[in-house]
Formats: C-alpha cells, sequence, structure tokens
C-alpha cells in the first residue's frame, strides 16, 4: 500500500483533527460493549460479594449476588458475556481434580443460574483448566517429579468441557496449554452433541509473572511460587505464537486468546497478521492492579481516559474482543 502521495501544503493532515465531528468519521477502531467479556470471580455460600485483594473495584460474588450484579448490568445494557471462573473451597481440591467434573460443581450451578436467569442474554464463558481444582495449583496432573502430565491431563479437560457443556456454557475455553486438547474436546463435543458449543482456545498464553492476583484470589498460590513454565509459552518467544494459534485453529478452535495483553500487543499485532480467526485479548489481573495501583494513587488523574487508552491499544493492535475485570461503561 502507498501511504504518502500527499505533499504539503496540498496535504495538511491535521485538516481532519480540527473538529470533533471529523475526528468521529475518520477514527478507524470504536470500542463498544460488544467488545468486551466481563471476567467475573464465583463462590460459594449466600449474600457474598467481597472485594478481591489487590484488584480494587472487583469482587467475588456467591451466585445469588452474581445475579444480582449481571441483572443490573442487563438492565443498563452494559453486558454481552461473561467468563467465569470459580473458587473452589480448599476441601474440594484433590491430587485427581474429580471436583472439576462433578455436575453440581460451582461453575455449573453458575451457569445455570445465569441461563435460568438470563436465557441466552448474556454468553456464558467458562475456563477449562484444573488449577481452581488441583492440590498444587497446576493447570493439570502431574507426576512424582511435579510435572504436569499432558495426555492424562486431557483426559480430565474433556469431562471438564463435557460437564460445562451439559451446564449449558456457550463457550468452553481451555486456558491450561496442554498439547492436542482443543482437538480432543472438540471431538468429545462432537461425540456429545454439543456442535454449537464453540472452543475459545487459550492459544498464545505466555509463562507470566501478572497473573498473581489471580492465583491469589481463586487460591491456587502455594507457598513456593508455582511456576507454570513447562506447558505456558515462553514469554520470549513470538514465533512460537503463530504455532500455537495454527494448531488450535486446525484442531477446530473457534477463537483465539492472547494473554497477557498489554505486554504482548506484538503477539495479537502479528496474529492478526497471520490468520483469519476472532482474537480475543486478556488484561490479566496483574495489568489491572497495575492500572488501578496508578489510578488510585492519583497518578493518573482520569480513570476512564486511561481505560480507553488502554483498550484502545488492543482493539488497534488487532483484537476483536477484550476480556477484562473492569468494562468502562461511561465511555462506551
Ligand atoms: C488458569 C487461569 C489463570 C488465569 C486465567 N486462567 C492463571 C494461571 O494460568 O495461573 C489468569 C488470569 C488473570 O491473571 O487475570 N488456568
Amino acid at each position: 500500500m502507498q501511504n504518502n502521495l500527499g505533499q504539503y501544503p496540498n496535504t495538511r493532515l491535521r485538516r481532519t483533527r480540527k473538529f470533533a465531528w471529523s475526528r468521529n468519521l475518520v477514527r478507524q477502531n470504536t470500542l463498544s460493549i460488544s467488545d468486551f467479556i466481563l471476567a467475573i470471580f464465583v463462590c460459594e455460600g449466600t449474600n457474598i460479594k467481597e472485594p478481591i485483594i489487590n484488584m480494587p473495584g472487583v469482587y467475588i460474588y456467591s451466585i445469588d449476588q452474581l445475579i444480582i450484579f449481571l441483572q443490573d448490568l442487563l438492565q443498563k445494557n452494559c453486558i454481552n458475556a461473561v467468563m467465569l471462573f470459580p473458587r473452589v473451597c480448599s476441601t474440594k481440591k484433590t491430587v485427581d481434580c474429580v471436583e472439576s467434573y462433578n455436575p453440581d460443581n460451582l461453575i455449573c450451578r453458575s451457569i445455570k443460574a445465569i441461563k435460568e436467569n438470563f436465557n441466552n442474554k448474556i454468553g456464558i464463558i467458562a475456563d477449562v483448566a484444573l488449577d481452581p481444582y488441583s492440590v498444587h495449583g497446576h493447570d493439570g496432573v502431574i507426576d512424582e517429579s511435579g510435572y504436569v502430565l499432558n495426555d492424562q491431563t486431557n483426559q480430565i479437560l474433556i469431562k471438564q468441557a463435557l460437564n460445562q457443556a451439559q451446564a449449558g456454557c456457550d463457550i468452553v475455553s481451555p486456558s491450561d496449554m496442554m498439547d492436542g486438547r482443543i482437538g480432543e474436546i472438540r471431538q468429545a463435543l462432537d461425540e456429545g452433541g454439543f456442535y454449537d458449543v464453540q472452543i475459545m482456545s487459550y492459544s498464545a498464553k505466555f509463562s507470566s509473572s501478572f497473573y498473581g492476583p489471580f492465583r491469589d484470589c481463586i487460591g491456587s498460590t502455594q507457598k513456593i511460587p508455582i511456576d507454570k513454565s513447562s506447558y505456558q509459552m515462553d514469554l520470549a518467544n513470538s514465533d512460537e505464537s503463530l504455532l500455537e494459534v495454527g494448531q488450535d485453529i486446525f484442531e477446530g478452535a473457534d477463537s483465539v486468546i492472547i494473554k497477557p495483553c498489554l505486554l504482548y500487543l506484538d503477539i495479537i499485532a502479528k496474529v492478526k497478521s497471520n490468520f483469519n480467526i476472532p482474537i480475543a485479548a486478556y488484561l490479566v489481573s496483574g495489568e489491572y492492579a497495575m492500572l488501578y495501583s496508578a489510578i488510585n494513587n492519583q497518578i493518573f488523574s482520569n480513570e476512564y481516559k486511561i481505560l480507553y487508552e488502554t483498550y484502545m491499544s488492543i482493539k488497534r493492535a488487532g483484537a476483536d474482543i477484550i476480556i477484562t475485570y473492569k468494562i468502562p461503561f461511561e465511555l462506551l
């Protein structure tokens, strides 16, 4: 594409910037409620709305409170889809992670409650990974040396995904980074009659230090910091993200996630220029914490302008969908 045909003074690039109406006309990217998936933490109990440490403005909800929260957002037309994460009671965390495919587990009850209350007005996405259910906080089952076993983990992930689909989940979202799990989950969903349940794959999920507040919240943090680098991507790698995305598309993913996102905008742009598949970018708990520690310390004076600029950078890089803990409704 030839970009530089215009010459000053015939061409003045400031002309279109003079008035707001004109800037509106030539604006390339926009943000609207339909771009967003709201990530929400759920817990057992009733009448609970508990603040999350290090994530100001984010709460963990018991199911009854979750419904009240979503009702309010829906009335204001401020919600399109949710992604649910469970804080599983420590008594239900085991070595074999059986709670992940218990049809009456917290996540299934949450899915059913949302469907019962709002029908298909809110899309429901559930995370497929074993970290909320394992005693050690890893995303899969481990051997004696602590290594996460790929194929054995996949067998459980299949059951977990089917369990979520059975409960009424619209999109299952494997975040575990095992090899081959997308194809196996797709096949199991189809065999179970769940042809229309989508798979949003965490394809390029990096072994990042920005997941801390999330891990603290769902209780997957251990005394010794957990190292997921034998399955999550090495953050020094960029080309490998294309291998991951390509493989997941081949195996049947309907959309892919890149995560974290603010320090990984190059990965979003690269995937966008190589594949025609919807891309979701996940602004993770540590990125949220970083933004809000500056906002709450009055280092940034305008919260919404900061969110606007942050989210716009993600759209501009090429993401179609933004998964986040806070949607800047005032800007939409
Ligand atoms: C679990 C999972 C994690 C996140 C989403 N799904 C944590 C991890 O991989 O350790 C992190 C999200 C966040 O930090 O906001 N597989």
